[in-house]
């Protein structure tokens, strides 16, 4: 599995966290987020790494910021791209299963309730149930035409 990540400042240590995990897991992980505290523009990180992952050679993109909220819009307006904001591990579970988002965000300064690494785990766990969601997906991706 093929991971592209970036964060913003608000969200160093969390990237890291998730890279760590996701190695441990057999993940590849590609940075191209900041490793440190200086201010910098969340929309410029989305577009860098939803425009790399459009190229291909990436499986999911994981995207990071203070809210997980405006690099998550960010990377909405992306074409092709639908980045998931899940608040816990049964919502990572269940919008890997009906979504089929090819990225996920999360908070740096959020405290969720469960570990991030389970939000991960739920997530990368879970396979797409297709059937109804595929249409529902289908009609999402109609709406950029
Ligand atoms: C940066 O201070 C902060 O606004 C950003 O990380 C994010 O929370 C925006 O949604």
């Amino acid at each position: 599995m093929k991971i592209i990540i970036g964060n913003d400042h608000g969200a160093v240590n969390l990237k890291k966290q998730i890279i760590k995990h996701l190695e441990t897991k057999g993940f590849e992980c590609e940075n191209i987020g900041v490793d440190t505290e200086d201010s910098v523009d969340y929309p410029d990180i989305a577009k860098i790494a939803c425009e790399k992952y459009i190229a291909g050679g990436y499986d999911y993109g994981i995207l990071c910021c203070g809210t997980g909220i405006g690099i998550s819009i960010s990377a909405n307006k992306v074409d092709g791209i639908r980045c998931a904001l899940p608040q816990d591990s049964f919502a990572s579970h269940a919008t890997r299963a009906h979504n089929n988002p090819n990225f996920i965000a999360f908070g740096g300064r959020i405290e969720y309730k469960d570990k991030i690494e389970d939000m991960l785990d739920s997530f990368f766990d879970t396979e797409f149930e297709g059937g109804r969601h595929q249409i529902r997906v289908d009609k999402i991706m109609a709406i950029e035409k």
